[in-house]
């Protein structure tokens, strides 16, 4: 979903104002300097706009750029130039003349004509001669150019790698980069109530997958039938998957990131559905642990009881001036806290994952993990149990919302004990149809305002 509204492009354009803040306040000669931020490629078909690029502009056109003159403020984006072709293809097109929809000063275009309707990596100096021209001047003029440009192994990839063509095109820019995913981070981490909203939406479109899901479990039925039931109740609502979906049973329940989703539901096994919707780029992630007969066996329960005790502990003791993980402050580090928790009970050496990440427009999000919580994150915590040897994975995860004095659940809808997991597959359905259209119904009337997150 592309910009709808008028007031949307302020909500974005209030976030640029928040970025040029704070560089402003981090480099004593930032006026002088410009911000560029650099949009995702199409890769064959299918495009993911890169979340710091949306979270700032809200443009899902491939290839875009944004630059903002510092002083005197300018704000420009720029798209490719296909002429008419593009859209013969493709239906979000943003054209120049757009830009006051948008909330710019000004569209322009890259530079001349590309061939076909796509641009790739690889571009032309003429492709970007617009945009070439404008970081020319900046180094001639010694301006930083202050950009997503990380020196991590990973993180903006495309990015770096657009930068790194600019590079060959434009002598002396490297010297003039100034990396800024850290105060991108700051600001992307802590939610506004409009984003808890988004959030939210994909939790709950999350939550309704899970019950489905629940309700279909029986054995002889494959890990991918669940799994297309799952992504059927995200689509239909207006959601994409937030990742590749997790619908483990059995030994592959062991296997963290298992997703070939092949294999068949034997019954006395246990299955480990760790799903996301993606709505309005803002993501879910929310595990459960489901018995494939229904009916959990004592080892199981036992075993479960033990996560979701760890859980549930955790999930108390979150909140600000706690850390993810911070082995110096054990009894402040919640990943430290739930590994004791387990170890009392014996079983630490079966829990092989951190405790949780922060989420939002990225699954992983960005957020420093060299800090403690703030009010306004969303994490997950997600403890587990893993002994591949009896063929056992158990996961609980749940998104929760760090606020001053502790941590909101935001999936709390779910069931989570056994009891009313054996409840809820329990509840055939059979009512499919109906429940759908309901669902959709609150949708409509659930429009998310984003007038009060400018005011957050
Ligand atoms: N839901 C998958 C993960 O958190 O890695
Ligand atoms: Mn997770």
């Amino acid at each position: 979903m592309a910009i709808r509204e008028k007031h949307d492009a302020v909500f974005f354009k209030s976030r640029r104002e928040r970025l040029a803040e704070s560089i402003k306040k981090k480099y004593a000669d930032a006026s002088k300097g410009i911000i560029l931020l650099l949009g995702a490629f199409e890769s064959k078909n299918s495009f993911r706009q890169e979340s710091s690029f949306y979270y700032f502009t809200g443009i899902q056109e491939p290839a875009s750029a944004l630059t903002i003159d510092l002083q005197p403020a300018k704000t420009l984006l720029y798209v490719p130039n296909f002429g008419n072709e593009r859209q013969k293809w493709m239906s979000s097109t943003i054209l120049p003349g757009q830009s006051e929809r948008f909330g710019f000063d000004e569209i322009r275009p890259l530079g001349e004509q590309s061939a076909g309707y796509q641009c790739h990596p690889f571009f032309s100096k003429n492709e970007y001669a617009e945009l070439i021209a404008h970081i020319q001047q900046a180094v001639a003029e010694k301006r930083a150019i202050f950009t997503l440009n990380p020196s991590t192994s990973a993180g903006y990839v495309e990015q770096r790698f657009i930068l790194m063509r600019m590079m060959q095109m434009v002598p002396g820019l490297a010297e003039r980069l100034v990396d800024i995913s850290a105060e991108v981070a700051q600001l992307r981490r802590s939610k506004s109530q409009a984003e808890i909203e988004c959030l939210y939406q994909a939790i709950d479109v999350t939550v309704d997958a899970h019950d489905a899901a629940a309700r279909a479990i029986s054995p002889g039925k494959k890990e991918c039938e669940i799994q297309a039931l799952i992504e059927y109740m995200f689509t239909v609502r207006g959601c994409s998957t937030a990742f590749p979906s997790i619908v483990a049973t059995g030994k592959n329940a062991t296997i963290l990131h298992y997703h070939d989703n092949s294999a068949s539901l034997a019954n006395g096994e246990l299955m480990v559905v760790d799903v996301g919707a993606s709505y309005r780029y803002y993501n879910a992630d929310l595990t459960r642990t489901y018995p494939v007969s229904g009916t959990f066996s004592k080892r199981q329960r036992e075993l479960y009881m033990i996560v979701l005790e760890t859980q549930e502990f955790i999930a108390q003791l979150a909140k600000p001036g706690f850390w993810v993980s911070n082995k110096d402050v054990p009894e402040k580090s919640l990943y430290h806290r739930a590994l004791a928790f387990l170890k009392e009970k014996g079983y630490e050496r079966y829990f092989t994952h951190g405790i949780g990440h922060y989420l939002g427009l990225d699954v992983h999000d960005v957020g420093s993990y060299t800090e403690p919580l703030k009010s306004g994150d969303v994490i997950t915590i997600e403890p587990g149990i893993y002994i591949p040897e009896e063929k056992i994975g158990i996961r609980i995860e749940d998104n929760y919302w760090i606020v001053e004095d502790g941590a909101i659940c935001l999936s709390e809808d779910l069931p989570k004990s056994p009891e009313d997991i054996e409840l809820m597959m329990a509840t055939k359905f059979d009512d499919e149809e109906d429940e759908i259209d309901d669902q959709l119904e609150a949708d409509k009337s659930e429009e998310y305002e984003t007038e009060d997150d400018v005011e957050n």
